[in-house]
């Protein structure tokens, strides 16, 4: 435990061979971009080609934000067509392994091809610039193909995980009013296939705003695939006729790029809505100087690009900077627990971004599994998500990272599209668990509920804000303006900072640990899940008249979902039934909703004036003696509640 505590207290400062080879390396950085962020971010769009250059760097009109005005671009001519010419032609664009070990490099040039083609199939479909196209896909190359074609037609797109639900895919392809939905057959998951073209089937069963749906034949069986004539299109088909030239389309710096749905504390999912230029700045710039990026690293980032980290560092920040990006389809405990550390030796990867969640399984599967490799390759590691703790980190220095890779704990969410606190590794002496400062040309503070900043140079605990605009913020929620100013901006509107929903502490050094969110917000495994949402979820079965949901703290997850429930009057409690509730919310959300435990409760824990008490439950969950109940209406549904009929299987 001493040795823990010595260890967590130790800082990693870079290795001097590291430093001297880094992208940055000069700590005067940090001052040069808060002097002028402008012109900091100004300097970063340089590095992109623009077909028009802009005129005004950036616009505030609280809390709406504009940048790069006037100025035009392509996020698909920045992430293919430049390097093609810039001499990358040849190099691997993206390296695919499929979960049953299949594989496929894709140099630029084919990348670059196979863009095209996909570009020119979704016009002859009739997709118009700024039409949505909602894309349900498993991590395979056409999902990245399927993005960057979007983006050459000014097609903004809509990414749903393909973990998500037929419920959830409902949902999001009528709020952002799609006209085409890209899907597969299905993808590997554990040696089995998750049907996503059934999902996709059920989805659009009744009216809906599709009019075509691409497939792609991933599991070789078309034969076995559903189909609807007329409206069901293999993608194979359509490509092998197209063309592979197509002129990409130049877009205004502000052009919605795409649209991607995240929990908010309500049941409805928040659209956020990420434009072009800002974006790509933002991603570029983070990914190339974060993970300190060469030309002759092999990337991996293993978010699915169903999330805000599989777009910005597995497509577009990578791509954009000419990387070679590894992707991989399946689990990491397929067919074995060492499958990562058997890809990291096979493909020679150098550069590691995963999620703390990860790290904590590995941890608990024990140090045979990377001993038993070699990982010599890797030389930069990163940790995103969720707070990582100290343990963790020290594990992943120490049995994938060698001791000698910096790690990056960063720190950013769906709506700030790229990464915001953050070590850089040529520079930063990390610190177990904590994410170290904002990244040049972001401002941030630790404030108190008034908004009032921590005292200058001291260490303290309070709410994260981001002070100025940035170029990546989101810039609204699609279809939802008055929420979006309701969400980030109303708690602190008199300062015009923008709220996060994380706590933060500041310690003397100025160096930032998150804490996790404040909010009705959990993070399950890394994924951001509403308390809401699976709240709507349990209310929706028949046999149900309440329920609440907290997140519980969990050693793999970071939180696991608990939730109470009562009945209907007459509905008699079963363990089959607690079985059909859980079941109810992976089929209404996704398997990544599925509560852990489920306590059947005659009454839920409230206060006189109604508000159920949140921390109570997470009391009960977590098998702690309960707190103050004084406020509670009725003190006695407490003693019911631990008499409560429970599954906690
Ligand atoms: O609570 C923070 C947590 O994840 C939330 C954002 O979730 P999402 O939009 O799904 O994006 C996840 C990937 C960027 C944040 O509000 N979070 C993310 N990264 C970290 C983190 N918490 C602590 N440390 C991190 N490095």
């Amino acid at each position: 435990m001493a040795e823990l505590e010595q260890e967590v207290a130790q800082k990693f400062p870079p290795a001097a061979d590291f430093a001297a080879q880094a992208n940055w390396n000069d700590p005067t950085i940090y001052e040069t971009a808060a002097a002028d962020p402008d012109a900091f971010w100004a300097g970063q769009a340089e590095q992109l080609v623009w077909s028009r250059k802009w005129d005004t760097v950036s616009e505030w009109n609280p809390p709406h934000a504009k940048w790069f005005l006037g100025g035009q671009l392509n996020v698909s001519v920045n992430c293919l067509d430049r390097h093609v010419e810039g001499g990358r032609a040849d190099k691997a664009a993206i390296v695919f392994e499929g979960e049953p070990g299949d594989t496929k490099t894709y140099t630029y040039a084919e990348l670059h091809q196979e863009v095209c083609k996909f570009a020119n199939v979704l016009q002859s479909q009739g997709v118009q610039r700024g039409d949505r196209v909602t894309i349900y896909l498993p991590m395979i190359p056409e999902a990245a193909i399927a993005m960057l074609a979007c983006a050459r037609i000014g097609a903004p797109h809509s990414v749903v995980f393909g973990g998500f639900s037929a419920d959830s895919l409902r949902e999001r392809i009528h709020d952002s009013g799609s006209k085409l939905l890209i899907t597969a057959d299905g993808g590997w998951r554990r040696g089995g296939v998750v049907k996503l073209k059934e999902a996709a089937d059920q989805a659009l069963a009744g009216e809906t705003t599709i009019e075509h749906v691409i497939v792609v034949n991933r599991t070789g069986k078309p034969e076995e695939t559903p189909w609807t004539a007329g409206r069901d299109l293999w993608w194979h088909e359509l490509a092998s006729d197209a063309s592979d030239q197509n002129e990409a389309v130049a877009l205004d710096s502000e052009d919605l790029l795409f649209i991607l749905y995240t929990s908010g504390s309500t049941g409805k999912p928040k659209g956020i809505a990420h434009t072009t230029g800002g974006y790509l700045t933002g991603a570029t710039t983070t990914c190339k100087y974060i993970f300190d990026l060469k030309d002759d690293d092999v990337y991996w980032c293993t978010a699915d690009v169903g999330w805000i980290t599989g777009h910005s560092y597995v497509v577009y920040g990578p791509l954009s900077n000419g990387a070679t990006v590894f992707m991989y389809e399946g689990a990491p405990d397929w067919p074995a627990r060492d499958r990562f550390w058997e890809l990291i030796e096979k493909h020679k990867i150098t550069i590691l971004y995963t999620a703390p969640t990860a790290i904590r399984a590995f941890m608990k599967w024990g140090t045979e599994w990377p001993e038993k490799h070699d990982l010599s390759s890797l030389r930069l590691l990163g940790s995103v998500g969720e707070p990582i703790n100290p343990e963790a980190w020290l594990w992943y220095h120490k049995n994938v990272g060698g001791e000698r890779c910096p790690i990056v704990d960063t720190w950013w969410q769906t709506e700030t599209g790229a990464i915001m606190i953050t070590p850089l590794p040529g520079i930063s002496a990390t610190k177990p668990a904590s994410a170290s400062r904002p990244f040049p040309g972001v401002s941030a503070l630790v404030v108190d509920e008034k908004g009032d900043p921590l005292p200058e140079g001291g260490e303290g605990v309070g709410l994260l804000v981001i002070t100025k605009p940035w170029p990546s913020m989101l810039r609204t929620l699609w279809g939802d303006d008055a929420r979006y100013k309701e969400v980030y901006w109303s708690k602190f509107a008199d300062k015009g900072y923008y709220f996060a929903g994380d706590g933060a502490k500041r310690d003397a050094e100025g160096d930032y640990w998150l804490l996790g969110r404040v909010d009705d917000v959990m993070n399950v495994a890394g994924h951001r899940v509403s308390t809401m949402e699976v709240e709507s979820a349990l209310v929706d079965h028949p046999s149900v008249a309440e329920a609440a949901v907290i997140g519980k703290a969990h050693d793999i997850k970071g939180q696991a979902i608990s939730a109470f429930v009562t009945l209907k009057e007459g509905i008699e409690p079963s363990p089959e039934l607690m079985a059909e509730l859980k079941a109810h919310v992976a089929k209404k959300i996704g398997a990544i909703c599925r509560p852990d435990d489920l306590f059947l409760t005659a009454e839920l824990p409230k206060t006189r004036s109604g508000k159920i008490m949140r921390r109570l439950l997470r009391d009960i969950a977590e098998g702690r003696a309960l707190g103050d109940t004084t406020t509670l209406a009725d003190p006695s549904v407490v003693s019911s509640l631990k008499d409560k009929y429970t599954d906690e299987s």
